[in-house]
């Protein structure tokens, strides 16, 4: 076994051991309506001078998009991307993983499954009147996005940029789960649903780790600077995100028209993310993915990663 990998016959162990039951999140404490369904500084805006125009009330209508656009990332990453690349690479290659790692395989698609069902739920109760079918409300589906994300789940052999996306956005469920903890402002319903979550995708990361050393280790070095490039491509979606934040100024500027006036500021704002290295340092830093950066200062040709991921300077292992 290569250097940090943890014994699959452990994951697998612990997989039972902690196996939750939805039924023991407390939804029937319901959602808090005077609190945020974000931490306040999970705001992509929160950095930017134009947060400073938006009043309390204003705010936490922000956060209610925040935290609605984060429960359908997962949903979308996982149940959309994370569970048929991984039902496939099982199915094509399952019969030459060991037995220990194929059972975790096993548990990773159940729990990813559970999540989404987690998620849906937190949507359905957090905001009904945005839910009334399991459709995602603010990543709605984009025809050429999940085309390529069909071809992508189809060859996970071959598209292997899903292997870092695995990484990088299952330990952020940790800073995330932390920030939850620390924000005195977020739901408490939220807060519990972040923290279910995260106890399952710290094992994530693990098992993602002999993934990568089960696929992309092996593959040719052409491919792997393909797939950096196809990976930049995929990430940049998410370090200068448009989609989510537009749709909480849309949302803030529907209940203060007087924001209306100040739209071009927002816009800005937003444009501005990728370079807005303290919105870079909140959500996609070395802080944030200390795992994930140390597992790409062991491959020189993740350096390039850097075009969608500004914070990422590799670091002597
Ligand atoms: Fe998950
Ligand atoms: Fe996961």
């Amino acid at each position: 076994m290569g250097p940090n990998l943890i014994d699959p016959a452990i994951l697998h162990r612990q997989a039972t051991q902690h196996a939750f039951d939805l039924d023991t999140i407390p939804w029937a404490q319901g959602i808090d309506p005077t609190r945020h369904f974000a931490p306040e500084a999970m705001a992509q805006l929160y950095h930017s001078p134009s947060y400073q125009l938006l009043d309390a009330d204003e705010r936490r209508e922000f956060s209610r998009v925040v935290g609605l656009a984060l429960a359908e990332m997962f949903i979308y990453l996982e149940e959309i991307l994370l569970v048929p690349a991984v039902g496939t690479f099982m199915a094509k290659r399952g019969d030459r993983l060991s037995p220990d790692l194929r059972a975790c395989l096993v548990d990773f698609i159940e729990e990813e499954r559970k999540h989404a069902e987690m998620f849906w739920r937190l949507l359905e109760l957090a905001a009904p009147e945005a839910y009334p079918t399991r459709k995602p409300l603010i990543y709605g589906a984009r025809p050429i996005k999940n085309l390529g994300l069909q071809v992508m789940v189809r060859l996970p052999e071959v598209c292997l940029c899903w292997l870092w996306l695995a990484l990088i956005f299952e330990e952020r469920t940790i800073d995330l789960y932390r920030k939850y903890q620390a924000a005195p402002e977020a739901d408490p319903l939220f807060a519990s649903v972040h923290r279910y979550h995260m106890q399952d995708e710290t094992r994530h990361v693990s098992i993602d780790q002999h993934l990568l050393a089960e696929l992309w280790d092996p593959a040719p070095m052409w491919l792997r600077r393909l797939n950096v490039k196809l990976l930049s491509g995929i990430l940049g979606m998410f370090t200068s995100p448009t989609t989510s934040p537009m749709t909480a100024v849309d949302a803030v500027i529907a209940k203060s028209p007087r924001l209306q006036a100040r739209r071009a500021d927002f816009e800005r704002d937003i444009a501005g993310l990728r370079e807005n290295m303290a919105f870079q340092q909140a959500h996609y830093s070395r802080e944030v993915l200390p795992r994930t950066f140390a597992l790409m200062d062991r491959y020189p040709e993740m350096a390039a990663i850097r075009t969608a991921l500004p914070l990422y300077t590799p670091v002597a292992p």
